[in-house]
């Protein structure tokens, strides 16, 4: 139920909508006035009347119902109380309904979302700087999903320019095809990593000579240019089944090679191009930027230019309602610069194109990844923690079944909870013992609860679930419950907000609740009316535990 939504339908405020009041209410941290509260002071101005006279009134224009049990007014804000056995009744009946959907939505039908993200560049190492993008991105396909939109998910690859000139060239001086064949997108790493650190005048102009070759169609370095391409695409397909990512078009930057042009002589027609110094450029001083570079003095387009290329495209092919672009946020004048260059050009979906713009993530030893020259691969982290879990388990739960699937499991959840619990624009250090901590706020942390009320659960067989008459409503279940009624609240939230970490904080939220309910109440042992309300309170958090994690792309073990 959503109670935001109740509780603002009953209130009348002249000139306000219903839709704001339910914007305006909120859950007081303390909850000893009531369980949600409208603050009344926005509406002074309007209605000529002091807060407290509002809230006043207001609560006299409102009789408790079977769903809220209390009103009333003090200092400007309007609470309600919650029935707390309807609550929970109507919490658990819902849930039980709804099952595997319980959270969704149609909310978004009819709507689609572009969702830029991960778009790996090709030959190059997919490393931890990586990791953000691919799961945030991932999380709000899913999170956009369950609430009824289409979306599509787009790898813009980088597999355009110059270095793959030098790839093609360093591979035909030192190349060996049995080992790219073998060692795949390492070798072919280390043989771009050599060139630029052998790379005279004489190498630099057959690169570019090569990356002629290829845009001109020549077939040898096309049949290279691809061969590397697929060895990259087989590599990180791998790593986005594990991390539970997909996409539906892998349209890189090169796609794009010939549907500049429209753009560009649009540019030029709208008189939005100026040369400078030889190149073409969109002058954003007006807007306290830099101007925005279209071609190059030789004539070639730049990353922006393929950029515009891209969302003309993407307008075109899915008429979306927005455009995500999943990106750190070392890009934002960038984005900044192509939307404002879409707006120039009279575009109005402009306004549709979303920076969701990240931080940077980097390991606990203090070694920026690349700075020091050594990349880190985000495989090997992923390994690592896996390791690192099955190790944990061996000591907790030797004699448990199924152990290296469990330990994938933990440990890739661990490092996408890792990645994913904190708000996105932050930087965050990863430590792989934090991100591994039973104890913790951690993916660990809610699975293991996950395991905890299974157990639960499995000792349950052919226990009833019938609800009682009356039903019980301690402190702890009222806590439980809520959080329980609050999900289709946390994933809308998440939505609008594109942040999953209001999923990952719900998660942990949730799993604190029910464990204090389980230490506090009993549940198997407890006489038959209210074990059947706690075993129905259990199978509700499992499910949408589960639920939360799906959506960040989380698998749940069912012991550890
Ligand atoms: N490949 C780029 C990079 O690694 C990210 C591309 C982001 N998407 C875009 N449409 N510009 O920096």
């Amino acid at each position: 139920m959503d109670y935001k939504k109740y509780i603002a339908d009953k209130i009348k405020v002249e000139g306000v909508s219903s839709s704001d009041i339910e914007a305006l209410i909120a859950i007081p941290p303390n909850t000893d006035m009531g369980d949600y509260a409208l603050p009344c002071f926005r509406f002074a101005k309007a209605l000529k009347k002091s807060p407290a006279v509002i809230a006043e009134e207001l609560a006299k224009s409102i009789s408790p119902d079977g769903v809220i049990s209390e009103i009333s007014s003090l200092n400007g804000y309007l609470n309600f109380r919650i029935d707390k056995s309807g609550l929970l009744r109507t919490t658990l009946a819902q849930i039980g309904e709804k099952g595997a959907a319980y959270g969704s939505s149609s909310l978004g039908n009819g709507k689609t979302i572009c969702i830029d993200y991960s778009s790996v560049n090709i030959a190059k190492p997919f490393h931890i700087g990586h990791l953000s993008t691919t799961v945030i991105g991932g999380a709000l396909y899913k999170i956009f999903s369950f609430l009824g939109y289409k979306v599509v998910g787009i790898n813009h690859l980088g597999d355009y320019g110059t270095q793959f000139g030098k790839l093609i060239s360093a591979y035909k001086r030192w190349g060996d095809r049995e080992d790219v064949e073998k060692r795949g997108i390492f070798a072919v790493n280390e043989l771009y990593v050599r060139f630029n650190n052998e790379a005279t005048e004489e190498m630099e102009a057959e690169a570019r000579e090569y990356f002629r070759l290829i845009e001109n169609g020549d077939r040898e370095a096309n049949e290279l240019f691809d061969w590397f391409k697929s060895l990259t695409l087989a590599y990180v397909d791998k790593i986005y089944d594990r991390l539970g990512v997909k996409f539906d078009s892998y349209n890189g930057e090169r796609f794009y090679t010939d549907k500049m042009q429209p753009v560009i002589d649009e540019l030029k027609e709208k008189g939005l191009l100026i040369e400078s110094n030889g190149a073409q450029v969109v002058d954003l001083e007006p807007y306290g930027m830099p101007p925005c570079l279209i071609l190059r003095s030789d004539g070639a387009s730049l990353y922006a230019t393929r950029d515009l290329a891209a969302a003309y495209y993407r307008k075109a092919t899915y008429d979306f309602d927005k455009c995500l672009y999943v990106v750190a946020y070392q890009q934002n004048l960038h984005f900044k610069q192509l939307f404002k260059v879409l707006e120039l050009l009279g575009k109005d979906w402009a306004k549709d194109m979303v920076h969701v713009a990240y931080g940077m993530v980097s390991l606990e030893d203090g070694a920026m990844s690349t700075r020091k020259g050594k990349v880190v691969w985000l495989e090997d982290v992923i390994n690592k923690c896996v390791e690192k879990a099955l190790k944990v388990i061996d000591e907790k739960n030797p004699d448990l079944e199924n152990k290296r699937s469990v330990a994938e499991k933990v440990g890739v959840g661990a490092v996408i909870f890792g990645a994913l619990y904190n708000n996105k624009i932050k930087d965050i250090v990863f430590s792989y013992d934090k991100v591994l901590s039973f104890e913790g706020e951690t993916g660990v942390y809610c699975q293991y609860t996950c395991a905890r009320a299974n157990s639960v659960i499995s000792k349950s067989e052919g226990m009833s679930r019938e609800l009682p008459e009356n039903l019980t409503c301690n402190a702890e279940e009222f806590e439980l419950v809520k959080a329980l009624a609050s999900f289709p609240d946390a994933v809308k939230d998440a939505a609008e907000k594109y942040e999953p970490s209001i999923i990952a904080r719900y998660a942990v939220d949730l799993s604190q609740k029910f464990n204090k309910f389980y230490f506090e109440c009993k549940i198997l042992t407890a006489e038959d009316g209210v074990r059947a309300q706690r075993l129905a309170m259990t199978d509700a958090t499992l499910l949408t535990l589960k639920n939360a994690l799906a959506l960040l792309g989380i698998g749940v073990p069912d012991k550890m």
